[in-house]
C-alpha cells in the first residue's frame, strides 16, 4: 500500500493547519495523525492544499511536432504546474478526428504516469470544416472522449455547428469552440486598434470573436445542447455569456491567463513571443475578464499552452505562429491577477483551476472536495515565495513563454496523482 502523509497543509487556504492522510490514492484521514510506518512524508509548513488542477485546454504536440512537445513532456509540464488533468487539443498531425489517434494519445498519457491526458477530438474531419468526424464512435472507443473542438479553427458554418451541437446533446460530450469569425480575420497579426494601427499590422477585431460567441449561444440554445466557448478575450463576449446564462443557454467559457495579464502594449516589443490567438486585447478587456471569472460568467483558467519551435517563434511577426506556454506559469499568473487583487480567495481558484475544468469536462474524479474518501489529486502550493521565469528551465521541449525574467508569486511544491507525488520542490518523480 503507498502511503502519504501531507502534514500541516491548509485545505483551500482556509483555518489552522491539518494532516493529510493519503492511502492507496484516497484521502482517509484529515486531522492531527501520527506518521504511519513507511509512509512518505510531506512536511508542507502550513502551505495551501487545493485539488489538483484541471487544463481544458492544452497543445501537446504528439503526434507531429515532438519536437516542440511530447504527451511524455507535456505532462511533466503539467504536473510540475500542479495539474492533475489536461485535455490535449486535436489540431496534431495527424488530426485527432477519429478513435484510433485519440486512443493512442489516452494511453501514451496512462504511460507517462503524471498526468490524466484526456483527448479532445476533432469536430470535423482534419479539422476542414467540411464534414464531421465521427463523434460517436471517439465519445465510446477506449479514451471516452468528452470534449470536441477544432481549437485552432474555427467551426464557422453554422449548419455543421448546429448539427455537432445537437449530436453533442444525445453523446453527453461538450464542443469546444475557437470563436473567429475567419471572414473577419484574413491575415490579422493582433488585435485591431491603436497599437496595430500604429505599427501596422493587420488587425483581428473584436467582433470576429464576439460574432461567433453569440451566434453559438442561440444555436447551443435552440438546440438544448452544452456549448464551451475557448480562450474568451474581449469584453463584449464576457456581455454575450452573461447574457446568455441569464436566458439559462448551457454555456461555459474558459479565459487563458495570457488574457487575464497582458495586453497589446506588449505589441510595441515587437517580440513574436507576444503574439498569440486571440491576440493580446487592451487593458480595459483585461480588467473585464477577471471580473467576469470572479463573478463566474467566465467559468474557469485554461492554458492554451502552445509550444512552438524557435523557428516558429524567433522570426518576423507576420510569420511567426500564434500561441505561448502556460502550464507552468497558470497558477502564478492566477495568484498575481486575480489573489492578490482580492478578486478571488483559494476556494475561487480551486473553482476555477479543477472543480469547473473537471465538471465541464465531464471528469468525475478530478476537481473533487478534499474530504475524506475522495481521490488524492491535489495541488500543494506556497503561495508567497516569488521565482523567476527561465522558459530554458521548464519541463517543456519549447521555450516559448511570453513571462521570461519576470519575477511571479506561488510555487507548486508537490502534485498527487491518484496518491502518487507526481512532482516534489520543482522536479518530477519518477
Ligand atoms: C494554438 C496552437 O498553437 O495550436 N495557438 C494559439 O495561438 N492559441 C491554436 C489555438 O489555440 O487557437
Ligand atoms: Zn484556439
Ligand atoms: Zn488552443
Amino acid at each position: 500500500m503507498t502511503i502519504v502523509l501531507i502534514k500541516g497543509a491548509r485545505p483551500y487556504g482556509e483555518g489552522d493547519p491539518v494532516d493529510v492522510l493519503v492511502e492507496d490514492g484516497v484521502i482517509t484521514d484529515i486531522g492531527s495523525i501520527d506518521t504511519p510506518d513507511n509512509a512518505e512524508v510531506i512536511e508542507a509548513g502550513g502551505q495551501v492544499l487545493l485539488p489538483g488542477f484541471v487544463d481544458l485546454h492544452t497543445h501537446l504536440r504528439e503526434p507531429g511536432r515532438e519536437d516542440t512537445e511530447t504527451i511524455a513532456t507535456g505532462s511533466a509540464a503539467a504536473a510540475l504546474g500542479g495539474y492533475t488533468a489536461v485535455f490535449a487539443m486535436a489540431n496534431t498531425d495527424p488530426v485527432a478526428d477519429n478513435a484510433v489517434i485519440v486512443d493512442h494519445v489516452w494511453r501514451r498519457g496512462q504511460e507517462a504516469g503524471l498526468v490524466d491526458v484526456h483527448p479532445v477530438g476533432a469536430v470535423t474531419v482534419g479539422l476542414k470544416g467540411e464534414k464531421l468526424a465521427e463523434l460517436g464512435t471517439m465519445a465510446k472507443s477506449e479514451a471516452k472522449v468528452k470534449v470536441f473542438s477544432d481549437d485552432g479553427l474555427c467551426v464557422a458554418d453554422p449548419l455543421l455547428m448546429r448539427r455537432a451541437l445537437e449530436y453533442s446533446t444525445a453523446l453527453g460530450v461538450v464542443i469546444a469552440q475557437h470563436a473567429e469569425e475567419p471572414r473577419l480575420t484574413v491575415g490579422a497579426q493582433a488585435h485591431e486598434g491603436e497599437q496595430a494601427a500604429r505599427l501596422g499590422y493587420t488587425g483581428w477585431p473584436a467582433s470576429a470573436e464576439e460574432s461567433i460567441v453569440a451566434r453559438d449561444c442561440l444555436l447551443a440554445e435552440h438546440a438544448n445542447a452544452r456549448l464551451h466557448v475557448c480562450h474568451v478575450s474581449t469584453s463584449g463576449t464576457a456581455d454575450i455569456l452573461k447574457w446568455a446564462k441569464e436566458r439559462g443557454t448551457k454555456v461555459s467559457a474558459e479565459v487563458t491567463p495570457h488574457h487575464l495579464l497582458l495586453t497589446d502594449e506588449r505589441l510595441s516589443t515587437y517580440d513574436p513571443v507576444n503574439k498569440v490567438n486571440p491576440p493580446l486585447r487592451t487593458e480595459s478587456d483585461a480588467v473585464k475578464l477577471r471580473s467576469a471569472l470572479a463573478e463566474g460568467v467566465i467559468d474557469c483558467v485554461a492554458t492554451d499552452h502552445a509550444p512552438h519551435a524557435v523557428q516558429d517563434k524567433d522570426c518576423e511577426w507576420n510569420s511567426a505562429r500564434p500561441g505561448m506556454l502556460g502550464l507552468q506559469t497558470a497558477l502564478s499568473i492566477v495568484i498575481e491577477t486575480m489573489v492578490r487583487t482580492g478578486l478571488l480567495d483559494w476556494r475561487g481558484v480551486a473553482r476555477v483551476m479543477s472543480e469547473r475544468p473537471a465538471e465541464i469536462g465531464n471528469l468525475t474524479d478530478h476537481g473533487r472536495p478534499i474530504e475524506v474518501g475522495e481521490p488524492a489529486n491535489l495541488a500543494l502550493v506556497d503561495p508567497e515565495t516569488e521565482w523567476t521565469v527561465r522558459g530554458a528551465e521548464f519541463a517543456s521541449i519549447a521555450a516559448n513563454t511570453p513571462y521570461e525574467g519576470m519575477r511571479l508569486p506561488g510555487v507548486v511544491t508537490a502534485t498527487l496523482l491518484r496518491g502518487r507525488i507526481t512532482a516534489r520542490e520543482g522536479k518530477i518523480t519518477q
